[in-house]
Order: structure tokens, then sequence, then C-alpha cells
């Protein structure tokens, strides 16, 4: 695992690339081309890097999976049973609930009840995204 050196030394690479191309002078087309054939070294994200993590979460806008949204905001009550809160897993605690029909589950989900805040909390999520949570905490409650 060399990576840092390897990132130094595209660096170099691509200061003496600038200097070229500014020594040459070249069009703007020849620079936006250069430009964008250097552009991936800079990108480039370093395993552990934390600061690339959050550009890249920042970036993906709503491509969470329902198992990322449930870890984010639903673990901490369904995972404990915290507040009173149906447990994954438990299948018991959430066959009750059922009887109600799916839709309704779906509604306190988003809307809330009693203990259950608003979609989890998750203000980012669209509805179906929280309905895709509740599948997901249903199909792991088995
Ligand atoms: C602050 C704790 C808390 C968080 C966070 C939370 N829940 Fe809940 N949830 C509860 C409690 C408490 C109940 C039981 C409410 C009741 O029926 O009185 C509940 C109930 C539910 C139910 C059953 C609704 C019904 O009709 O019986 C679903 C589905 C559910 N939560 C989904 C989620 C999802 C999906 C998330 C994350 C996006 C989430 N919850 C986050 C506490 C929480």
């Amino acid at each position: 695992m060399n990576m840092l050196k390897s990132n130094a030394v595209k660096l170099m690479g691509i200061l003496l690339l600038g200097m070229a191309v500014s020594a040459h002078g070249v069009s703007d087309k020849q620079r936006a081309a250069i430009e964008e054939r250097i552009a991936p070294a800079g990108s480039v994200c370093m395993e552990g890097d934390s600061s690339c993590g959050a550009a890249v979460a920042s970036s993906g806008g709503g491509a969470k999976s329902p198992e990322d949204i449930y870890n984010t905001n639903c673990m901490a009550c369904h995972a404990t049973g915290a507040a009173g809160a149906p447990k994954m897993g438990d299948a018991g605690a959430w066959t009750g609930r059922m009887d109600k029909g799916l839709e309704t589950v779906y509604a306190n989900a988003i809307n809330g009840i009693n203990g259950m805040p608003a979609k989890g909390l998750c203000m980012s999520c669209s509805d179906d995204d929280v309905k895709a949570v509740v599948d997901y905490i249903l199909d792991n409650s088995k």
C-alpha cells in the first residue's frame, strides 16, 4: 500500500503538465481536453479518507439503500425496542401490527404514531424510502 506516494507522483505529473501547458500556449480546446484527461487523478479517493466519504455521501442524494436508512434512522429504537418500538427480528411484535393492514403500518411510519417519530426523523427520506425501509424491517422480522 503506497497510495500516498503514488498520489504524490500523480500530483507532480499534473504540476509538470501544467507547466508544459502554459509554456507551449495550447488552445483553450486543447487545455480543456488535457484537464479532462487528468481530472480523474485529482478525484482519486484514498481508502480511509473520511473527507472523500463525506463528498460521496452528500453527492449521492437519495441513493441510500433501505438498509442504510434503517441503520442510520431506525436502528436506535427498532434494534433495542426503545420507547416500546417493535424490534426488528421479533416476528411476534410485528404480526399484530400487520392486522391493521400494510398501508396503515406504512402511514404510521411516514406520519409517526405515539413514540414513533414521523419518518424516523429521516427528513431527507421520501415516503417511498420509508416504505422500502418498512419492507426491509418486515422481511427481517419473519
Ligand atoms: C425514537 C425511536 C424510533 C425511531 C428512531 C424509529 N421508530 Fe419506528 N417506532 C417507534 C415506536 C415507539 C413505535 C411504536 C409506536 C406505537 O405503536 O405506539 C414504532 C413503530 C413503528 C412501526 C409500526 C407502525 C404501526 O403501524 O404499528 C413501523 C413500521 C416503524 N416504526 C418504522 C420505523 C422506521 C422505518 C424507522 C426509520 C426510518 C423508525 N421506525 C424509526 C420508535 C421509533
